[in-house]
């Protein structure tokens, strides 16, 4: 006989390397048991088993069999029978996806009562109330799962009843809870349905309809978001119930082992008494803190603490765990890998190392990039002068501005035209994909640990909540604060760091690097090979560069300098003349101004590189429209405006006219100016060595390095490099600069023909910006304006090519370039410089093909150095990537 495939697994039979098999929460259970934590009794119906009825429409041949012997284990082990009369066993049928999809997936509590049992469990507690507490409970959430019965309708009675009684739902007395029971049959009747009094038709209705909720549009949104596979399927547990409404020495809750907010070393749990697990998540009553259990239950506080402390050191990492405390007693009842705030992800990561459970390159390893990007989130920027409209839990750091909408399907139907901020009184899973289009939330009710704040966090979004002095309107979509009404449409700015938020919008500020990031940086710098500096166009870019950590200049861009107000008229004047003569005269009158922006740079990188780019746009970005100048000139030709200025504008537009282009990215610009009017890089090589003198006479050391754009023929720089040599040397004082001259790589020939290229450079440097253009024959303009998001949406392309860098293609003609140019000068420098090299997928391919550096723009700098570091560990220690990632 063939061996029958085991569909179900008791907890003492599985552990956490089966997650693929029993889910993250069938996973966490065996492995708890395993390790000797208080986990009530249970087993799991593996994923594969969900695949094959998903598949086939129907439980696999013989899983039944297995999951009624492993019920019977059950019932022998806690002594209690499932639909037994006066003993009956309770269990809930729980969701849990090998890949945490927190709340996306359904669970039923309290499977097993009926009219009767319901009794035995009144009898055996001796506790009237609790019983039909959880038997009402059953009722509702078996019609809200099952059978798709509205939420609200339930809520509706429960409110109703609230209402009248004066009191909170943990109040209600039996008479009240039997009034709700028949309430919610007639909400069945309504519907056509009457509620299953047959505990096994009630478990075999919860298992399928858990399995079913893998596909709900809920879960299938939440895995498109997430690029989490659509087959893996949710294993299913069946666990014993515990039961935290039996009394004020009962409770349910959910505890981080540390702040998930700040990542401080500091259990944080949020509880409610006589309640039972969904409560708190569902942000119905708002909870407790722990500081409370201290007080309350000192017992229990002390074994959570316990407990936290062994699920910590086991996992190595933050755990988000769910509890119940049953007449005093503490019961675990998951344990994940808590979500973070990136900032939370930083300090617990850096913490781990000072506590000796996990290494620095683990630590690296852990915090991706984009993580590392959401603390660079901007901030409120407060001058004291403001006053808050209120002020709410900091859920989830960060700020944002928008107007307000009040509902997930609005704001899916404004889209992302405009900038909104969801306000409800609670999210639930439904809201998921209205979220993903807002910039932030504010709800009324929840605590840390609420949907929202969750949610908030793993998108990386802003978040206020729990804001209780605020009254959500949903239905005539206002929202009253104080005595201030608001409705849609109306601004208000969120800071989900300090909890506060605000009419109208706010000035943003860019946040800094605070200390435990600071120190993540400091060492992955200890861990990487490639170097990182930094693209500046000015001083203030290259100071803030050097803050960021830039080890450097790789690019400045001389043309930027040509554009302020006391050199534009200069610049074109140049630009106009028809001899050289006079464009020497106009040269001479902007090299002392080139000579002064340069001393800037050396003096803020002292110590470090700065490559310096010679001039590169073609000409005419520096004249104005022909559109402007025809205007102009109509207007002085109908007596408007002055006449004297007819000639001169007559000659700016012949100029312009003469400089018009077909293509003007492959026109007349870079290095070809520099050949056809040598006097203009003439100017720029004896400032840059005028400046360099000077700052080295100040008694510092610079490294200044000349960079001539375009080159697609060696030709072109053997002729510029020759002239340069000697316009350097004609520079006073000259011998005391030790300079190197170089050149972009940014054309595909220059790539093919590096070898012949380095015998006249000292260093290449990639522009893959006008590499990428002119490898793929797009400009980049055109692509992005016209065809690139048909391309993308097509799947013609699977990324665009120019954020990150196309492996296949520019990155080949890289390879080559590399490759070439170093057996030619085995000690040529090769580095980056454009936007590319900002961006880790990029900067870890310059890491693979041996580049020197890469260079980014400043705010940039602190991602390049995380993301080179990463790069550089996962190479030579691939086991290193298989770790948890923030
Ligand atoms: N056997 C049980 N006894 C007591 N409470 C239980 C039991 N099983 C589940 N619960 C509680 O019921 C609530 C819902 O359970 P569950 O963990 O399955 O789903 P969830 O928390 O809504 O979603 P997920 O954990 O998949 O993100 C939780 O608070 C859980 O602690
Ligand atoms: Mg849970």
């Amino acid at each position: 006989m063939a061996q029958k495939e085991k569909f179900v697994y008791r907890f003492d039979e599985g552990g956490k390397e089966m997650v693929d098999l029993l889910g993250g929460k069938g996973a966490g259970l065996a492995e708890m048991t395993k390790i000797g934590l208080n986990v009530p009794p249970g087993f799991t119906i593996t994923t594969k088993a969900c695949i094959a009825f998903l598949k086939n429409g129907g439980f696999p041949d013989g899983m039944m069999d297995q999951v009624m012997q492993a019920l019977h284990d059950l019932e022998q082990k806690v002594g209690r029978s499932f639909g037994d009369e006066k003993n009956p066993l309770l269990v809930s049928v729980r969701s849990g996806a090998p890949v945490s999809m927190p709340g996306m997936m359904d669970t039923v509590l309290n499977v097993g009562l009926n009219d009767r049992t319901v009794e035995g469990l009144a009898f055996m507690t001796d506790n009237r109330r609790f019983a039909m507490d959880a038997y009402r409970r059953l009722i509702q959430m078996f019609g809200e799962i099952v059978y798709g019965l509205p939420h609200e309708e339930f809520r509706e009675r429960i409110e109703e009843l609230k209402a009248k009684e004066h009191y909170d739902e943990d109040r209600f007395t039996v008479q009240d809870l039997q009034w709700l029971i028949d309430q919610y049959h007639t909400i069945y009747k309504k519907y056509g349905k009457s509620f299953p009094q047959d505990p096994q038709t009630q478990l075999v209705e919860s298992i399928k309809s858990v399995f079913n909720s893998w596909n709900s549009k809920r879960a299938v949104a939440y895995r498109k978001m997430n690029g989490i596979r659509d087959d893996m399927g949710t294993a299913v547990s069946i666990v014993a119930m515990v039961f935290g409404n039996m009394g004020d020495d009962s409770a349910t809750g959910v505890a981080f082992t540390r702040d998930p907010n700040t990542g401080e070393k500091k259990v944080f749990a949020e509880y409610l008494t006589n309640a039972q697990g969904e409560d708190v998540v569902a942000g119905i009553r708002t909870p407790k803190y722990i500081d409370d259990m201290k007080n309350e239950m000192p017992q229990v506080y002390s074994d959570l603490m316990k407990t936290c402390d062994i699920l910590e050191h086991h996992y190595r990492d933050m755990q988000d765990i769910e509890f119940t405390v049953e007449r005093g007693k503490l019961y675990l009842l998951q344990t994940r890998t808590g979500k973070r705030s990136a900032r939370a992800a930083i300090r617990i990561a850096l913490d781990l190392v000072d506590e000796g459970i996990i290494s620095e390159e683990e630590a690296l390893m852990r915090i991706t990039p984009s993580t590392f990007d959401r603390i660079m989130h901007p901030q409120v920027k407060v001058t004291g002068k403001e006053t808050p409209l209120g002020k709410g839990l900091a859920a989830s750091p960060g700020a944002a501005s928008g107007m307000i909408v009040f509902s997930s399907e609005r704001a899916l139907e404004i889209g992302k035209t405009k900038k909104m901020i969801l306000v409800r009184p609670e999210t639930t899973a439904d809201d998921v994909r209205g979220m993903a289009v807002c910039e932030g939330f504010l709800t009324q009710k929840g605590g840390m640990t609420s949907h929202a704040a969750v949610v908030a966090r793993a998108m990386g979004k802003p978040a206020v909540v729990g804001v209780e002095a605020m009254s959500v309107n949903v239905n005539d979509r206002t929202v009253t604060i104080g005595n201030r009404v608001f409705k849609e449409g109306d601004v208000v700015t969120i800071d989900g760091t300090s909890g506060f938020f605000y009419e109208g919008e706010l000035p943003v500020e860019k946040p800094t690097i605070d200390e435990y990031s600071s120190r993540l940086l400091k060492i992955a710098d200890r861990y990487r090979r490639l170097g990182v500096r930094a693209n500046a166009n000015t001083p203030e870019e290259a100071k803030l560069a050097r803050e960021n950590g830039a080890e450097g200049i790789g690019l400045a861009r001389t043309e930027r300098m040509f554009l302020g107000n006391d050199r534009i008229g200069i610049m074109r004047s140049m630009i106009m003349s028809e001899t050289t003569e006079e464009r020497k005269k106009y040269l001479d009158q902007l090299l002392p101004m080139q000579v002064h922006d340069f001393v800037e740079f050396f003096r803020t990188m002292e110590g470090y590189p700065v490559i310096i780019r010679l001039l590169d746009p073609p000409l005419h970005e520096f004249l104005p429209n022909k559109e402007d100048i025809l205007r102009q000139i109509y207007d002085i030709n109908s007596g408007k405006g002055n006449r004297e200025d007819l000639p001169y504008l007559e000659r700016l537009l012949k100029t312009v006219r003469d400089l018009e282009e077909f293509n003007p990215m492959l026109g007349f610009r870079g290095c070809r100016v520099g050949l056809v009017y040598p006097e203009i890089y003439d100017m720029q090589v004896r400032a840059i060595i005028e400046a360099a003198v000077k700052v080295i006479e100040e008694g510092r050391t610079i490294y200044p390095e000349i960079m001539i754009p375009l080159v697609g023929h060696h030709n072109e720089l053997k002729k510029i490099r020759a002239r340069l040599e000697e316009t350097a040397k004609s520079v006073k004082n000259h011998e005391k600069v030790k300079y190197k001259f170089g050149t972009m790589i940014e054309i595909p020939r220059a790539c093919v023909t590096a070898h012949k290229i380095a015998e006249y450079a000292d260093f290449f440097s990639f522009g893959t910006n006008d590499l990428t253009q002119m490898t793929f024959g797009y400009s980049r303009d055109d692509a992005e304006g016209k065809f690139m998001f048909f391309y993308l949406e097509n799947g013609i392309l699977e990324s665009d090519p120019f954020s990150s860098v196309d492996r296949d293609g520019v990155g080949e003609l890289m390879k080559i370039a590399v490759e070439r140019g170093k057996r030619t000068k085995p000690d040529l420098e090769v580095g980056i410089c454009g936007e590319q090299g900002g961006d880790p997928d990029t900067i870890e391919f310059c890491d693979e093909i041996g580049l020197d550096y890469v260079s980014a723009s400043p705010h940039r700098i602190p991602v390049a150095r995380l993301a080179a570091a990463r790069s550089n560990i996962a190479r030579e220690k691939p086991e290193m990537t298989q770790t948890a990632k923030y």
